[in-house]
């Protein structure tokens, strides 16, 4: 595991070789600033080559960074991330079970508000209603902990909060627009991109700690992760980028935090209004009618909009009924 907070040497090395770009560092300049040994700096090195950074060196020289990896390791994160809590401190996982079993963990330290835990591929990643969550190299997965101060109610609109945060830095960084498919996944002609699983512990009707755990199909072989999902009830995956495309999803994950803590900040000033007009404007699920699998049962009915707890709202013979949880499928 890498650290944001403890990984130092390779986030110094690093930063020194881009503010020179294109230029070469010479092994002396790099072993005096960072006070290691000359061969201690060759070590790390070919470390961070492993970690998929063309660093080029040359005997008398020094080194030269040619290009950037694009795993979303931790420095790289924190290097231009424009938050004050959310990914201030960041967990690197090349592999793990499940950044929200993690997460879970973490929530029972201190300081721990706002830690963000990544991984490359988890071997049990964890999806709603207890299903599996196929978790290959090539996506996003990751989980947020956050300790707010907000009533118990207030959890129901973490799936909006952050479904919409999700589809606006997709928006922006990839140009990209996706579908909200009530209550929290992200699609691309109804094929699913993106979902959220959210883990929260409630003490005496105020929320303890929440875990949001975002699975972004980044850049996927779709038909594998189909394959070993068949036997659960899903509507079709597809991948944000195609395999012959390049995009960084470092920049997105970046942008992700950021739209999301200021999302989570006007839910603590409690203007929710715009983030219901952001939502609804982007959503598939408003207008359609549709059928609900509910812990209770079947529901039926003209989804009409959600309302300030991010229920959705539904029309059935003039009687409107809140859907707070369920999955939910298309008629029309
Ligand atoms: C869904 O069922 O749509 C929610 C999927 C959430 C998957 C993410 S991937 C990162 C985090 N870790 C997990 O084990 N699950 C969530």
């Amino acid at each position: 595991m890498y650290t944001s907070f403890d990984e130092t040497t390779f986030d110094k090395i690093i930063t020194l070789l881009k503010s020179h770009q294109p230029e070469f560092v010479s092994g002396e300049k790099l072993s005096h600033t960072l006070s290691l040994s000359r061969a201690a700096v060759w070590k790390n090195i070919k470390k961070l080559r492993l970690l998929g950074y063309k660093i080029e060196s040359k005997p008398k020289i020094g080194y030269r960074l040619q290009t950037h990896t694009n795993l979303l390791l931790p420095w790289e994160i924190s290097d231009g991330l424009q938050t004050d809590i959310i990914g201030r401190k960041i967990y690197y996982f090349d592999k793990i079970d499940s950044t929200q079993n993690f997460a879970l963990e973490l929530a029972q330290k201190p300081h721990e508000n706002g830690s963000l835990v990544i991984a490359e591929r988890q071997t049990h990643g964890r999806g709603r209603l207890n299903r599996r969550w196929a978790s290959p190299k090539g996506g996003i997965w990751i989980s947020i902990l956050l300790k707010p101060n907000f009533e118990s109610s207030y959890t129901s609109l973490f799936p909006m909060v952050t479904s919409l945060a999700l589809a606006v830095s997709i928006e922006k960084t990839l140009k990209i627009k996706t579908e909200l498919k009530w209550p929290n996944d992200l699609t691309i002609k109804g094929k699913k991109i993106a979902g959220i699983l959210i883990d929260a512990s409630i003490e005496s009707n105020k929320i303890d700690y929440i875990i949001i755990g975002i699975g972004i199909n980044f850049k996927i072989k779709p038909e594998i992760v189909t394959k070993s999902i068949k036997s659960q009830r899903n509507y079709g995956i597809t991948t944000l980028i195609k395999k012959d495309q390049n995009a960084n999803p470092i920049e997105l994950v970046q942008q992700f935090l950021f739209e999301l803590e200021q999302s989570y900040n006007r839910v603590v000033s409690d203007s929710i209004g715009q983030i219901r007009k952001e939502w609804s404007k982007r959503s598939s699920t408003i207008g359609k009618n549709i059928t609900a699998t509910t812990t209770t049962g079947i529901l039926k009915g003209k989804a009409i909009g959600i309302d300030k707890t991010g229920a959705l709202l539904l029309s059935n013979k003039g009687k409107v009924q809140r859907l707070l949880a369920g999955d939910i499928t298309y008629k029309n």
